[in-house]
């Protein structure tokens, strides 16, 4: 359908040039004329249908300069602050290491954490009217909700329900206080359950309540809040008509290293939970699930302790795997997949897996979506150094394909707060695929040349969409 819209446009382009050469010469002329005038007719009858159905938001017609933007190349230059006056005693009985940016980032009473973690007086507010900042992302500040509270979505994915025109953020809910179950446990909040909320135009989000929620008594439940669930993403079946929801079920010390599946007859829940297991006989943290454009989907799973990850087929109904599995980027230590498909190439962004410290992205692609998987490098440009080498302080959890706009997607990602999970902030950026590789490590005689995939740090953007008021 999108096709069709921008073929429209060239036609629109091409007819608008005629316009200005020779007139009033023959009937041929005329005739030519009229049909150009009903084709007119016909796109314009199709741009009010698109506007209407298309909500609040229309593709921007010149949106040559606001894509350039997208690409522009943000430098970041961060001083650290010289170390907190102390007295000589103190100073003399522990003297102060240099820090680093990562030191100040993880450490909570860092003079930068303004920075690293803006305050409420910033926060992106959907209900404010000034029309300067309507549809701009600011990366990391706080992200209020249509109602005015903190989005709560984290590990999140998007499902952009075509029949509305409707995009779905589905995530962790995670607004409970953060504590450490034992010594050796890792920051946690205790199950919620999984966040949605529903926008046209990705940047005013109307909170639809928790889809998922936790168990609050039956020690036995997959979803009994002291488990672990993280990283929900749903995709619609078109033969069952129904939205399915996996993802990543574990006990407290992740042992259990399982998957779970929801399912619901609407995008906005409720979900019913209808089991966990360990795909193909294996343990799966980290997940992912993709839907190709053929209709089949794919659950992928870091496995075999974090240290290479499985992709394997749902069944035709997305309610469980099949048989059919492959090892990928085995012995590399990934987590957090994010994958998408342009021009008929599979890529995949992936994390490190360093807990909720923030480590380097890498961009992988495949030919077919089973493999073999390349690994093409960092995708991360701009910010500086220490950006790149962080993911922007933070860990990919989707890569979203955008309506109209087929060259660019926009990568999400999560700066988690460990101190604090809940005050978890969103990393939006966009994302492009285009150019040579720049150091395709494991290149090989006879592999293809693939493009590079790239990520623009932005501290305030938007993308070329205008609104239809
Ligand atoms: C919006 O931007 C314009 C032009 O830069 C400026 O004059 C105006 O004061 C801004 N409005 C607000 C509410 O900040
Ligand atoms: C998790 O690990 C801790 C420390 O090893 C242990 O005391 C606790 O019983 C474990 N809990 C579960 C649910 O396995």
């Amino acid at each position: 359908m999108k096709g069709a819209e921008m073929r429209m446009r060239s036609k629109y382009r091409k007819s608008t040039s005629l316009v200005c050469n020779g007139c009033n010469r023959c009937t041929l002329t005329i005739v030519v004329w009229s049909l150009m005038g009903c084709l007119l007719l016909l796109h314009f009858y199709s741009l009010v249908r698109q506007k209407k159905s298309f909500g609040e938001l229309h593709l921007h017609v010149s949106h040559n300069s606001l894509s350039h933007e997208l690409e522009v190349v943000e430098e970041e230059n961060i001083q650290i602050p010289p170390p907190r006056k102390r007295s000589p005693r103190a100073a003399k009985r522990k003297p102060k290491k240099p820090t680093t940016l990562v030191d100040e980032f993880l450490d909570e009473n860092s003079q930068l954490r303004n920075i690293f973690f803006p305050n409420e007086r910033t926060a992106i507010d959907p209900r404010n009217g000034d029309r300067n900042e309507t549809l701009y992302f600011h990366p990391a500040r706080i992200w209020l909700d249509t109602e005015g509270n903190p989005i709560q979505a984290h590990g999140g994915g998007i499902l952009y329900d075509e029949s509305t025109q409707t995009f779905y953020w589905y995530g962790e809910y995670k607004d409970g206080p953060t504590y450490h179950a034992h010594q050796k446990g890792a920051a946690r909040v205790d199950v919620i359950g999984v966040g949605c909320y529903s926008s046209k135009d990705l940047w005013a989000w109307k909170n639809e309540g928790i889809v998922l929620a936790a168990e609050e008594n039956d020690e036995t439940h997959d979803l009994h809040k002291l488990n672990v669930l993280e990283r929900p993403k749903v995709v619609y079946n078109e033969k069952s008509g129904k939205y399915v929801m996996w993802m990543h079920i574990d006990d407290v010390n992740y042992t259990k290293a399982a998957v779970g599946v929801a399912v619901s007859d609407y995008p906005t829940g409720p979900f019913d939970y209808l089991y966990s297991k360990n795909p193909h006989g294996f343990e799966s943290r980290d997940m992912t699930v993709f839907k190709d454009d053929d209709g089949v989907a794919y659950l992928v799973y870091s496995s075999e302790d974090n240290s290479e990850l499985h992709i394997g087929p749902l069944k035709e109904d997305y309610l469980d795997v099949t048989n059919e599995m492959r090892r990928i980027l085995v012995g590399q230590h990934r987590e957090a997949p994010a994958l998408f498909k342009y021009q008929g190439t599979y890529y995949m962004i992936t994390s490190g897996c360093t807990g909720w410290a923030p480590n380097e992205a890498l961009a992988h692609a495949a030919e077919s979506i089973m493999g073999p998987w390349e690994t093409l490098g960092n995708p991360c440009i701009g910010g500086n150094k220490v950006f790149r080498l962080t993911t922007y302080f933070a860990q990919g959890t989707f890569v979203l394909p955008l309506p109209g706009l087929p060259d660019y997607f926009i990568f999400m990602a999560d700066r988690w707060n460990p101190a604090d999970l809940r005050d978890s902030r969103y990393v939006w950026l966009p994302l492009k695929v285009g150019g040579a590789a720049d150091e395709p490590f494991e290149f090989r005689f006879g592999f293809p040349l693939w493009s590079r995939v790239s990520i623009y740090w932005h501290k305030k953007w938007r993308l070329p969409y205008k609104r239809i008021e």
